[in-house]
């Protein structure tokens, strides 16, 4: 089958290369010139592990091809919107681009056509879809709209798309339900529940899912820092916890705050859409907060650590993107505790090992250092704030002889505090005993 794709970025990208390692044809359209030169050049604009090897090999096969055009090639059956949905004036989920993009696609399109927005949207996303398609209807007949949100990691979307945990399609309009179970269909080689329903519930599963998810992981934070108190190690607790079938331990891991473009955002744009709706929800909008006083948290923690003040201190940060295997620094708890360090008085220099670009275009004052050992020198200490594998082999005599203090803090439990013990330095960890 031939799809269109619009939209090269992180889902877009991850879903075109799954859809043709199913035997798809896939054209990938962006209006980003320069970002479809990279791509036929047989390269990935972003970093995700696995996704250039893939790209080379679905191109040389044939079966993806890059353009700027921004209409779907005639014979192709689907288009599937990968646009953004980011957080615009309105607030969260602003679907200017995703109307922009159907709109056009419904013009062009022939009515056998089908769009399938997988774009994540507000609860009230669908019904501006419906509009968009009654406005062209009236002029005769036109594409079916249908919505199917992905549920992907990144820096693990390939493997996601190929192992769903289910897929999920909506229907604007009742007598499109079987359009949007052949949309489903698409993805039964991959044997995963299917789940077809309206797509105001489908927009609320995706909302939803993101959100308990933060909340899940709001709560092992918290935990966390109970854990601290009381002397209890967080990481055993959550493991004991997580037994229990119905609460399992999966995003139970304590860390420094959530990141990432879903999971913050769709903290936010829950709570905003029950406050208009009228709807008190005052465990789901404790969510955000939770994660913006653990940040804050973090930081008096490691400043009680300090035995200094933290005004004027030098703090080296190990790790600037959201999370490990990935370069995106959006909503980064990293930059969000390098800024609270900033705001203490505390000088901070970052680096990480494939966020350095990013970080630096998202805050252009953080100072940075080409390594680990260059970050920690004349540093009071050393905060590690992203997982990164290669933290657990930095060369610790080496950071011992070049900071100015000896505390090594760690909200990740990554490194290897034996190693670190062994060079003279302190070492503690966020809800963990060492
Ligand atoms: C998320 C959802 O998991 C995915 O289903 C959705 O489609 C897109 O949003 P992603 O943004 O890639 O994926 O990040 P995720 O792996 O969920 O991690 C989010 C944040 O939580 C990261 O900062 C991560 O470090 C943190 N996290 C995650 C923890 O601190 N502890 C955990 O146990 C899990």
């Amino acid at each position: 089958m031939h799809l269109f794709l619009v939209g090269a970025g992180p889902v877009g990208l991850v879903t075109a290369v799954g859809f043709a390692r199913l035997g798809h044809r896939v054209t990938v359209a962006d209006i980003d010139a320069a970002r479809i030169a990279i791509l036929a050049d047989g390269r990935a604009p972003i970093f995700e592990p696995g996704l250039d090897e893939a790209i080379r090999a679905e191109s040389a096969a044939g079966r993806l091809t890059f353009t700027t055009e921004r209409v779907p090639p005639a014979g192709s059956a689907y288009s599937i919107v990968c646009v953004g949905t980011p957080t615009g004036p309105e607030g969260p989920l602003s679907t200017g681009q995703v109307e922009a993009a159907v709109r056009l696609l419904l013009e062009a399109a022939p009515p056998e056509h089908v769009v399938v927005v997988r774009s994540t949207l507000p609860v009230e996303g669908p019904d501006r879809l419906a509009r968009l398609v009654e406005e062209r209807r009236a002029l005769g007949p036109c594409a079916t709209v249908v919505t199917n949100p992905e549920f992907m990691r990144e820096g693990a979307g390939l493997r996601d798309f190929d192992v769903p945990s289910r897929v999920v399609t909506g229907w604007l309009h009742p007598d499109d339900r079987e359009v949007a179970r052949a949309v489903a269909d698409l993805y039964a080689p991959l044997n995963a529940p299917t789940l077809v329903a309206d797509a105001r519930s489908v927009a609320l599963i995706k909302l939803a899912s993101n959100v308990f998810l933060a909340g899940k992981i709001a709560f092992a934070n918290e935990l966390a820092r109970v854990c601290d108190a009381v002397g209890a190690d967080v990481d055993l607790v959550a493991t004991g916890v997580g037994m229990d079938d119905r609460i399992g331990r999966a995003f139970l891991t304590a860390g420094p705050g959530i990141g990432g473009s879903c999971l913050p955002e769709q903290a936010l744009a829950l709570p905003q859409l029950s406050a208009r709706l009228g709807v008190p929800t005052p465990l789901i909008d404790a969510v955000s907060r939770s994660n913006v006083s653990h940040q804050q948290a973090v930081v008096t923690r490691l400043a009680s650590l300090l035995g200094r003040p933290i005004t004027g201190a030098r703090i080296a940060l190990l790790g600037l993107a959201f999370k490990a295997g990935t370069d995106d620094v959006r909503e980064s708890p990293a930059l969000a505790l390098a800024r609270e360090l900033r705001e203490r008085g505390a000088s901070v220099v970052g680096y990480d090992p494939q966020a350095m670009e990013t970080a630096c275009r998202a805050d252009p004052w953080l100072e940075t250092a080409p390594d680990a050992v260059e970050a920690a020198r004349d540093a009071h200490a050393v905060l590690v704030a992203t997982e990164w594998g290669a933290f657990r082999e930095i060369a610790w005599p080496a950071v011992r002889r070049v900071m100015a203090g000896d505390l090594v803090y760690d909200t990740r439990n990554v490194v290897d505090a034996t190693a670190v013990r062994a060079a003279g330095l302190r070492v503690e960890m966020l809800g963990r005993r060492v």
